[in-house]
């Protein structure tokens, strides 16, 4: 049996990725903010929601697609933006591309990308979304901004929630670094991980390829903490096309943001990478929605492991949802196979799900207080 057939659900993919990624890439991957209590108050907060079981309502054609900007998505989830994600497989931003074009879902490009942007936005066919991390006094991310406009971009995402980036002491023990230096601890683990390293390493290290020219370097570690509401205002004033600010996990937050002409809300907490305290975001998503009340498209993240967590964000609020480390460790587990075999396990979850909630299409979702 190929590996691929193997993933039967999200945690197989993360269980076979385990396997085979270095402990240094995994634990980057698979890391949450200080002890980790946020990832599991979120998980717990997923796992306590339930989904009303509806019966004799004729399901048996069912639609999976829901629109976002006036196109049709073939999902209603999509491809969250990680940074680095070459680190779990030769390839994995582009085969995350590929997917996206393949299936109609938007690819998020992280700043921090192992692609060039426009490599990325192309194999995606334009279904790709680029990620802005604002950083130090904003001139390089202007310069980004206006890059990502000429490569045809036409929706931004502005990463919010990270002002100074978190600690996440699975990934520091390792000596996580970017670009990560291979001493003594990093060459035992790779060693240990030969398939990794013969195909990953083998083709070089993955870097931040969005800054290999153009004279700008971005430091990971530099503070981001100087954006303001002010900032916002500009870069809605020089991004003509849809603003998506990510990372917001506030009413009072996402009131205001609605007030101040963006495009789509995206509640996120970065999947537990950031802030260790912070509300279970599946938890602050009906107060959101009620602070936002349809102003704005809400967008949901963190968490989603399977299609009935997917089908718990939209009852919560959410219209459109992203999943994040669970593509990458399907890539780890078994390449671009294994990636598309997590896609069809998701969608297969969902679609049984509706089935079992009486749901033919995800329009009928009519938010926190049940379903149609
Ligand atoms: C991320 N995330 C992220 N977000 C962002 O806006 N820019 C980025 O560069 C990154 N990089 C990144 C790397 C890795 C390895 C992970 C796991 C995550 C956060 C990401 O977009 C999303 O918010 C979470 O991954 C969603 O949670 P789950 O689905 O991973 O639990």
């Amino acid at each position: 049996m190929g590996r691929a057939a193997r993933i039967h659900s999200a945690q197989d993919a993360r269980r076979l990725a385990r396997r085979r990624l270095p402990w240094m890439v995994f634990d980057y991957i698979d890391g949450a903010a200080g002890g980790e209590a946020g990832a599991r108050r979120n998980r717990a907060a997923l796992d306590a929601l339930t989904l009303r079981p509806r019966i004799l309502r004729d399901v048996h054609d069912r639609s999976l697609s829901v629109p976002v900007f006036g196109q049709d998505m073939g999902r209603p989830f999509g491809i969250a933006p990680m940074g680095m994600c070459n680190l779990s497989g030769p390839g994995a931003d582009l085969m995350l591309a590929r997917l996206a074009a393949r299936e109609t879902i938007p690819l998020g490009v992280s700043t921090v990308a192992s692609t060039p942007m426009e490599q990325l936005i192309d194999t995606a066919e334009g279904h790709a979304w680029f990620q802005l991390y604002f950083s130090g006094d904003g001139t390089g991310t202007f310069k980004l901004v206006e890059r990502a406009r000429t490569a045809g971009y036409e929706v931004l995402i502005l990463t919010a929630d990270v002002p100074e980036v978190g600690r996440r002491p699975r990934e520091l023990r390792h000596g996580f670094t970017m670009p990560f230096r291979i001493g003594p601890r990093q060459f035992l683990d790779f060693a240990l991980h030969p398939q990794w390293s013969l195909s990953t390493l083998a083709r070089g290290r993955p870097q931040m390829a969005n800054f290999l020219k153009d004279g700008y370097a971005f430091d990971r570690t530099e503070s981001r903490a100087r954006a303001d509401w002010d900032t916002l205002a500009r870069l809605r004033d020089a991004w003509p096309g849809k603003l998506v600010v990510k990372g917001v996990l506030d009413a009072e937050d996402a009131a205001r943001l609605a007030q101040c002409g963006v495009d789509a809300i995206q509640v996120s907490s970065h999947g537990a990478r950031q802030l260790e305290g912070a509300p279970a975001p599946i938890a602050a998503l009906p107060d959101i929605a009620a602070a936002v009340a349809g102003r704005v498209p809400l967008f949901f993240d963190s968490g989603l492991c399977s299609g009935e967590d997917v089908l718990k964000a939209l009852t919560q609020g959410a219209g459109f949802t992203f999943l994040g480390r669970v593509w990458q460790f399907a890539i780890a587990a078994a390449g671009e196979e294994g990636l598309q075999r997590l896609f069809e396990v998701l969608s297969s979850e969902l679609s049984i799900a509706m089935a079992q909630t009486g749901l033919s299409d995800l329009r009928g979702i009519d938010g926190p207080d049940g379903q149609a």
